[in-house]
């Protein structure tokens, strides 16, 4: 594996490799790498002939200065498994490199609704910041294929509405979201749960679970409220619970027993931030 700083070292590398390949597969990270993160880069490595990751932690993205300064940050560990896992190039940037010259950039991405509603409401600006380094990293990395989980389901359709905005020619795979034994999505915060908090971090899960099992036609602003009450029960502190159209994220009150749903919840364990979601009738 071959370890880059500099957006330019990957434009030489690139001339070299686009020679030779025709398909180039990108899976952006902010690092602690975990399962979910090696499954997108396997799938970008059964897709694409050559992978480039990149490991980012972007400021721009952080609405929570507190969350930004806890990110947790496991480089080495990173690096091992990058490399074992078969990644071909490691863009690893700091901050001048993404913002050059200290300017954050101040493109504005017209998001439309996705930005003021569930994770936009709750985290203004954060959608911005993703678009902001994301756009950045495109450009650099010019991939044909770029490999992003699900359980960021709404990041997936900003970023899916961005390559649309800036005219791209890249292909978005979506990946499943992997989970724990106990079905608590992997997420590179978990590493901020102690055991405990872990174990009962399932039930984010398992209240989504239950949505999908208890769903009917009709008024879902019972199935909503009774959810929000439990995780309540269970000493989360949610930001919401919702369903929405799977398609657009319009959010659903009066279910017509076809349309294709998405239940999604971001709730607090402790001071460490949570977000899922599953696919309800598909
Ligand atoms: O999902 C993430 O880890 C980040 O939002 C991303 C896409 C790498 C942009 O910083």
């Amino acid at each position: 594996m071959i370890i880059l700083k500099h957006a330019d070292d990957i434009g030489i590398q690139l001339k070299k490799i686009k020679a030779a390949t025709s398909s180039i597969g990108f899976v952006p990270t902010m690092g602690a790498l975990h399962k979910g993160h090696i499954s997108l880069l396997q799938k970008s490595k059964e897709v694409c002939e050559i992978t480039i990751c990149s490991i980012f932690i972007n400021p721009t993205q952080f609405n929570n200065a507190d969350d930004f300064k806890k990110y947790p940050v496991t480089l080495e560990q990173d690096i091992y498994a990058l490399e074992k896992n078969g990644c071909d190039i490691l863009f690893l940037p700091d901050v001048n490199e993404i913002y050059p010259g200290e300017t954050i950039s101040k493109n504005h991405f017209n998001l439309g609704y996705l930005e003021t509603i569930l994770e936009g409401k709750y985290r203004p600006g954060h959608f911005q910041g993703v678009c902001q380094v994301v756009s950045r990293l495109l450009k650099i990395v010019a991939p044909t294929h770029l490999f992003i989980g699900q359980k960021d389901y709404q990041q997936c359709m900003v970023i899916k509405r961005l390559i649309e905005l800036e005219g791209l020619n890249i292909e978005l795979i979506i990946c499943p979201t992997l989970r724990e034994e106990n079905g608590l999505a992997m997420s590179s915060r978990n590493l901020r749960l102690d055991e405990q908090q872990r174990e009962e971090a399932a039930e984010i899960y398992k209240t989504l679970l239950g949505m999908q099992q208890k769903i009917k036609p009709g008024s879902l602003h019972h199935l909503k409220k009774e959810a929000t009450e439990y995780l309540i029960k269970k000493n989360f502190n949610p930001d919401y619970i919702e369903i929405a159209e799977a398609g657009n994220l319009n959010p659903v009150n009066e279910w017509d027993g076809t349309a294709h749903l998405v239940a999604l919840a971001a709730a607090f364990i402790g001071d460490v931030r949570l977000i899922d979601n599953i696919l309800l009738k598909h």
